[in-house]
């Protein structure tokens, strides 16, 4: 058996942070930003609104575009940064919230990669047959993990959450999933406190996002123009049988580096970083949403998921929609 889209669903924070307000806030400019970035404006969440409240928003919508009932989900994951709390888990909040009893209920930490490994988990899961509907999320509140002083990364993150249902059926559906990870290059995109090493300065409030643009810049183009190349060929596929990239939605520069190594007709690429910044685990999920809501995505499209995030963490899935 393998795994389906059958719904997608998707949730953005009412408050939208554009350029100019960010050009009061810090030495930048609206110029800069959408040059060197694409961005216009991003998401915050409100005071009080949570990681999984945006997950279950977005859970519910995508419960209700694949019309399966919440008796019939057998497997909830939650891709994020950002969980609510240091546990239990986002995704049993929001499994209790959703009313659903007794199903395995996990988070996957693997930063803006997340919702890629989720879908290999979930691959596995199908293929195996100890699972036959699945509810995966990607869920950020990034902007509480994020110097509002450091004009390097601020005017970088937004939040976000996207959701798909995944239903096991006998034909694919999820064609291949493929996850990377190097953890050599843990200083190049981090925050580098947490529970374990610096509770003090998380309590202060300064579990901040690190980045070395630059670097993560290259080897973010590489690495997705690379896994491309894997999933294709482990399909037996080319370039030229693809219907839709959805990569990682960081950069605009570095979407566009990925499709010009691909030679990949710059209409197939989905791009949503305009309006959404880099929502770290819900940026693949989002912008997925976004291309099935405007009707892009038809029946029996070849689509590349793509992430990239720290670590290095990075990942594809290929599947027909
Ligand atoms: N506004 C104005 N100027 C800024 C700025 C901002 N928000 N941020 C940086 N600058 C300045 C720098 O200080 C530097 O000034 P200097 O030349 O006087 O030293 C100049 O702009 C160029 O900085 P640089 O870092 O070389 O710019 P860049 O073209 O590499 O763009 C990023 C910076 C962060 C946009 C880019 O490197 C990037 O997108 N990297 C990948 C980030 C990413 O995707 N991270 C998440 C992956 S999951």
């Amino acid at each position: 058996m393998y795994g389906r889209i059958i719904g997608s669903g998707a949730y953005l924070p009412a408050r939208r942070l554009d350029n100019h307000e960010l050009e009061r806030m810090v030495d930048t400019s609206d110029e800069w930003i959408r040059a060197r970035t694409g961005i216009v404006r991003r998401a915050i969440a409100a005071e009080g609104e949570y990681t999984s409240d945006l997950a279950e928003a977005a859970a519910r919508e995508a419960i209700a575009a694949s019309g399966v009932s919440l008796s019939q989900i057998d497997l909830i994951i939650v891709a994020t940064t950002t969980p609510d709390l240091v546990f239990p888990s986002t995704a049993t909040l929001v499994q209790h919230r959703l009313g659903i009893r007794g199903c395995p209920a996990f988070d996957i930490q693997a930063v803006c990669a997340g919702f890629i490994y989720a879908l290999d988990v979930v691959d596995k899961y199908m293929r195996s047959g100890a699972c036959r509907c699945a509810l995966v999320i990607g869920a950020e509140t990034f902007s509480r993990i994020v110097d509002w002083t450091d004009r390097t990364t601020c005017v970088l993150f937004g939040d976000g959450a996207g959701a798909m249902v995944i239903k096991s059926d006998d034909e694919p559906g999820i064609l291949s999933t493929h996850v990377h990870a190097d953890g050599a290059y843990k200083e190049l995109l981090w925050v580098p406190v947490g529970v374990s090493t610096g509770n003090a300065e998380v309590e202060a409030g300064r579990a901040f996002t690190r980045m070395k643009g630059n670097e993560v810049f290259r080897w973010a183009v590489t690495a997705m123009s690379d896994i491309a190349v894997e999933a294709l060929r482990h399909n037996g596929l080319s370039i030229e049988d693809l219907d839709w990239l959805v990569p990682h939605q960081a950069n605009v520069r570095i979407i566009q580096a990925i499709g010009k190594r691909l030679r990949l007709p710059p209409e197939k690429v989905v791009v949503t970083v305009a309006e959404h910044g880099n929502t770290s685990a819900a940026s693949v999920p989002l912008a997925f949403d976004t291309a099935v809501r405007d009707g892009r995505f038809k029946h029996g499209d070849l689509i590349l998921l793509e992430g990239f995030g720290g670590g290095f963490t990075w990942g594809s899935a290929l599947i027909r929609y």
